[in-house]
């Protein structure tokens, strides 16, 4: 998995040059957009419905579960993302999509969903296969991307703007893979909770679920300032063996940082491992590339202290098997 985190570079550089082969057929009348996929394959979802949601015209959700919300209809984009075009979840929605007369895009290596997409003569992208899903975050992004561009939801240069992120995280390598081994270091044997704000949620997401399938451990996320009126009251009474990754970013409202600094000084009264990770980068996707890019290393970091696989998902696995 090392070398797959390593390869995110490539994947992205192959990702755009894949993407110029969209070819968005369908309607661009529509009046809100849905993309739909579980795991590995719907992070990418999350992640980019936050970056274009500010400069959207129109309301862009990410969905992951069998159905698909009550107004989604004829004037809907139905985006599907599932790496291997087979979890049941997504080619449910997918059907259900069709059915309410929505309009459908699928992302995927192969499988069912690509052989329904030529079937039905539903616009498609194929991305390579032999990935764990996780790993191809550098495809989901970049197709996602550039066809919330082409379908005029996303304002950004998709193309630029990531080139653009990779040239910084490269630039910051060294740095980013060397904090990333001293969280690992700092959070082993821990339970680890992680923090950010709201607009940043699907890469405290991303995190989380690098930290499940890679490290093969517990943990959870919660989001500022939402965390400030709940789940701050949790930490009465010591929690020496929780560690805190908060992923920190220059554009957080003022508020938000006055609510970090008097947020950590009452969690530090209950723990010592309070960690602030704090991106880098001119723009959101570039931040939020940053955090992404550096939590997948701490995620194989802590699976080598671990001495866990980190590819491995059996129980992944086992559990689609034994529902098949
Ligand atoms: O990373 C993984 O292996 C999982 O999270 C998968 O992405 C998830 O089970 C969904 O499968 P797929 O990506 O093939 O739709």
């Amino acid at each position: 998995m090392k070398e797959l985190v390593a390869d995110f570079f490539n994947h992205v550089g192959e990702g755009l040059k894949i993407a110029e082969g969209i070819k968005y057929t369908g309607s661009k009348t529509f009046k809100n957009v849905v993309i739909t996929g579980l795991g590995g394959s719907g992070i990418g979802g999350r992640i980019v419905s936050q970056w274009v949601a500010n400069e959207s015209q129109v309301p862009i959700y990410s969905n992951s579960n069998y159905s698909l919300p009550n107004f989604v209809g004829k004037d809907t984009l139905v985006v599907a993302c599932s790496y291997s075009g087979n979890t049941e979840e997504t080619l449910e929605s997918v059907d259900e999509a069709i059915a309410r007369g929505a309009t459908l895009f699928c992302i995927s290596s192969g499988g069912k969903l690509i052989d329904l997409a030529k079937a039905k003569n539903i616009d498609f992208i194929q991305i390579p296969g032999g990935l764990p899903p996780r790993a191809a975050i550098g495809y989901s992004l970049t197709q996602l991307t550039v066809l919330m561009k082409q379908v005029g939801v996303a304002q950004f240069a998709p193309f630029k703007e990531i080139s653009s992120a990779c040239e910084m995280l490269q630039a910051n390598l060294d740095e980013i893979k060397a904090t990333a081994k001293s969280c690992a270091e700092k959070i082993h044997h821990k339970q680890v909770v992680i923090y950010t704000e709201a607009m940043y949620e699907g890469v405290a997401i991303r995190l989380r679920q690098q930290l499940n399938e890679n490290a093969k451990i517990l943990c959870w996320h919660h989001v500022l300032p939402e965390m400030n009126h709940n789940e701050l009251v949790g930490w009465a009474g010591g929690h020496k063996e929780i560690a805190v990754l908060n992923l920190r970013n220059e554009d957080e409202h003022k508020r938000t940082k006055e609510r970090f600094k008097i947020s950590g000084e009452i969690m530090g009264r209950h723990t010592d491992n309070i960690i602030d990770i704090n991106s880098k980068g001119s723009s959101r996707v570039q931040r939020s590339l940053y955090h992404i890019h550096l939590g997948d290393w701490i995620s194989v970091y802590l699976a080598e202290l671990r001495k866990v696989d980190p590819i491995e998902v059996k129980v992944i696995d086992f559990l689609k098997g034994t529902l098949a």
